[in-house]
């Protein structure tokens, strides 16, 4: 099992570029298999969820290639249409395959898929919009039966802006005669970013960013090479981490308007952000300050990604802070281990209430999830003394190593086997 060992109290300093966004690149992987050409995404990071993705796609006959920092998907040996129990399990984005699977089989089987434990996670929203594109879905022992046959492009509307359903029914219509039109959509930048790879290809869809998205079938989509997003979450994790320990810190390949809902969290703690076309630096404080209230919503709001991090930092300013989780009804496991580094966070039921303390303690805790982590691992490098994360294998699925990175702006951090 592997760990992070820090050494807290070092001031971070200097200039990281951050790396593509998992939430991109998980859905242009399901989409490459929309084509029989060859995709090329550059600059991919090396992710845990990202390995499991090309793991589900080589079990369907893709063939995938990584190197030189680019991963290449080759889908001429697609074969199959049902997803691999074990890996599904394993990853929820597995689910957004459901949309692709479907375009060009006109039939799809998954498991329930998995992913972080944060909640109940249903997948109603993927389902609902499939049928209203004329699936016919049958849930059967854990499985789900999609039969595409008499798919049509037509109205989808969503009950709840989800980001995956989005992204999903998106790609199921792409190659459907006619227009789509999907209302109530989620309006995450991702979901842009899936936008512009997808037209990349040949698609015609327009709307990405607002409320409706309009999807002209098309007949075939061709292969290309793409540069996905920068990731908008490893951002401010990193600037949440200079914030953390009085730091200075300039980061490169930053998308600053994504990113405005946790710039203005920060200035309220009382950093100061200077924002570039895509850049961003960030000096903190000698003591952050607490801010009122944080309510996590659907993108433009404050990203329920960047809860666990924001908690961490309100548990060391000065005052009281309140966090309410609105998008996931379980995400506050990182709470009890920040209360054993000497954080005082009381949590009942989607709100945590946060009184700032002087200092925190380095201790032995535990990675309940992917952002969890990365929190505890900001509240490791502004405690006292030493901290062990372990399961720190959960913080590989979205960070490309984040001792790396931490490393170079002067953390003392380093990885172990426990
Ligand atoms: C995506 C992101 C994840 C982020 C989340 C919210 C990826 C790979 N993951 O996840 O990092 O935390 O957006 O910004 O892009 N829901 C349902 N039924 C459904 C689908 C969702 O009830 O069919 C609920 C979920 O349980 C959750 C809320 O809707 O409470 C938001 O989920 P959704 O927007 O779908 O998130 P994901 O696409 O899973």
């Amino acid at each position: 099992m592997n760990a992070l060992r820090i050494h807290g109290g070092r001031r971070l300093t200097g200039e990281w570029r951050v790396h593509s966004a998992k939430n991109a690149v998980l859905p242009i992987m399901a989409a490459s298999i929309l084509t029989g050409e060859t995709t090329r995404l550059e600059g991919c990071p090396e992710l845990v969820d990202v390995a499991y993705m090309a793991d589900i796609l080589r079990t369907l006959g893709c063939r995938i290639h990584s190197g030189d920092g680019a991963l290449t998907i080759d889908p001429q040996g697609l074969n199959r249409h049902e997803m691999p129990d074990a890996l599904a399990k394993k990853i929820r984005s597995s689910i957004f395959l459901l949309g692709s699977i479907l375009a060009r089989f006109r039939k799809a089987t998954v498991t329930f898929p998995g992913g972080c434990e944060i909640g109940l996670r249903p997948i109603d929203l993927h389902l609902s919009g499939l049928r209203q594109l004329g699936v016919d879905v049958r849930e059967e022992g854990g499985l789900i039966r999609c039969d595409g046959r008499h798919m049509r492009a037509g109205t989808v509307h969503f009950d709840y802006p989800s980001v995956g359903a989005t992204e999903n029914v998106m790609m199921a219509a792409v190659l459907l005669r006619g227009r789509t039109v999907l209302s109530n959509v989620a309006r995450e930048p991702e979901i842009c970013d899936l936008q512009s790879l997808l037209n990349a290809m040949g698609a015609r869809i327009s709307g990405a960013g607002t409320h409706t998205v309009t999807v002209e079938g098309v007949e075939r989509l061709h292969g290309v090479s793409y540069q996905p997003m920068p990731d908008r979450i490893v951002a401010g994790t990193l600037l949440a981490a200079a914030a953390a320990t009085g730091g200075d810190v300039r980061l490169t390949n930053v998308p600053c308007r994504d990113l405005y809902a946790v710039f203005t969290k920060l200035r309220e703690m009382g950093c100061e952000i200077n924002e570039e076309e895509s850049a961003a630096r960030l000096r903190a404080p000698q003591r952050l300050t607490a801010f009122q209230q944080l309510q996590t919503q659907p993108h433009p709001g404050f990203p329920t990604d960047m809860q666990a991090q924001m908690l961490a930092l309100a548990a060391m300013a000065k005052g009281t802070s309140v966090v309410v989780e609105n998008v996931f009804e379980n995400r506050f496991a990182h709470a009890g281990d920040l209360n054993r580094m000497g954080a005082n966070v009381l949590v009942n039921g989607r709100t945590a209430v946060v009184q700032g303390v002087e200092a925190l303690y380095g201790a032995h805790v535990t990675a309940r999830d992917l952002r969890g982590g990365a929190a505890l691992v900001i509240a490791g490098l502004a405690a006292r003394g030493e901290t062990l994360v372990e399961r720190a294998g959960l913080i590989d699925r979205g960070y490309e190593r984040l001792e790396d990175m931490l490393g170079a702006l002067g953390a003392d951090i380093r990885r172990e086997s426990v």
